[in-house]
Formats: C-alpha cells, structure tokens, sequence
C-alpha cells in the first residue's frame, strides 16, 4: 500500500509490516530466554514507548513495565545528539533488585546514554539486565554496550517513526522513514 510521505522525508527505510515482523521474531528471542520467569521492562521515555507497547504485546512470559526519563547536560554534542553527559529525570517506580531487567531503547547510538543506565540499574541489584533496541546505528558507537536484542540495524541516516522524532514530530509513524537533512539540519 501506498504511503504518503510527509514533508522532508525521503523515503521509508522499514515498512510498518516489516517493523511489526521483526518486533514478533525479537519477542520470540526474548520468550526464549526468559522462559519460566517474570521480566521488567524499563522504558526509557520518550522515543521507545512506542516500541515498548509492540514489543510487551508479543512477548508471552509475564512482564512489568516502568519508565525512566532521562535528560542530557552539559551541551550539545557535535551532531546535536547525546553528549555523553546524561541523568536520571524521572525515576522509575518500583524498585528492581533481584528482577531480571530488559532495558528497552528505540535507538543505541553513541551508547552514552545506555552505558549510563546500565551502570546506573546494575547498582540496585536487578538479577539480571540485558538492552533490548529497535535499531541499532553501531556506526555511531563511541562506547560500547552488549545490546543483546535488537530489530534493525541502520546506517548512518537520520531516521524518524516509531518512536523516533525530528522536533518532537512523526513519533507516531508506524514506520522508520529517512528524512532529508537537506534544509532540515541533522537530528535524530
Ligand atoms: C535517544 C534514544 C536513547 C539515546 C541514544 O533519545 O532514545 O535514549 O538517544 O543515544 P546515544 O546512544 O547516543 O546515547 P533522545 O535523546 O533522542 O530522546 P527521546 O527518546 O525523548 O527522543
């Protein structure tokens, strides 16, 4: 089916079935492993609770979910993305020592933030912790992180949709579209 695209995007890097395919075959991966046991969700706001709410869906061993908001400091980086300098904005709610915890990102980029959450979760005792992303733009790794679970992996393009926004836009698309930075700047 024909999609219109809306200003200033470029074209559609994954459709919304493909998307919908590989968020059932990573919750089948996850089941796997946590078969017989109770999983945490922790979603960290805002991008991935779009991912999040697909993701539980299909998932079949029993979940909890909770939301972390993060916010950077200490100024832009170089591509107005992530600076390396993170904390924690809204706390979850629930405590999580002894639970096995899935982080659940819509995008690992430079892998400041997720080094920082997972330093940050590790030190309240979960008894296990794992990242799970629905992309994954290794291209951009500056630190490294174990990303155990992840549905795409993209190039260096700035995608927005399922959770992934340009100005706060289009999160809500069903698919990941490449935007054209030409005119736009470069955010993702
Ligand atoms: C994105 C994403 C990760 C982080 C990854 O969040 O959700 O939290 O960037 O980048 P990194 O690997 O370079 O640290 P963003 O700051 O865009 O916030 P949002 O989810 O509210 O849009």
């Amino acid at each position: 089916m024909d999609v219109a695209l809306p200003p200033g995007m470029e074209r559609i890097l994954f459709t919304e079935e493909q998307v919908a395919a590989r968020v059932r075959e990573v919750a089948a991966e996850i089941d796997a492993k946590y078969q017989g046991r109770e999983l945490k969700l922790i979603s960290v706001l805002k991008g991935s609770v779009f991912f999040l709410t697909a993701l539980a869906r299909a998932i079949t061993v029993p979940v909890k979910i909770d939301f972390l908001g993060i916010s950077s400091f200490g100024g832009p980086a170089k591509d107005g993305h992530s600076p390396g300098l993170v904390r924690i904005a809204k706390d979850l709610d629930e405590p999580i020592d002894g639970e096995d915890v899935l982080l659940i990102e819509d995008i690992v980029d430079t892998g400041f933030t997720t080094r920082y959450l997972l330093q940050t979760l590790a030190g309240r005792g979960p008894n296990s912790l794992a990242i799970c992303t629905l992309l994954d733009r290794t291209v951009r790794r500056i630190v490294q992180v174990p990303v155990e679970f992840r549905c795409f992996e993209i190039p260096d393009r700035f995608v927005v949709g399922c959770g992934l926004d340009y100005r706060q836009l289009y999160r809500n698309l069903g698919y990941i579209g490449v935007m054209n930075p030409d005119g736009l700047g470069k955010h993702s």
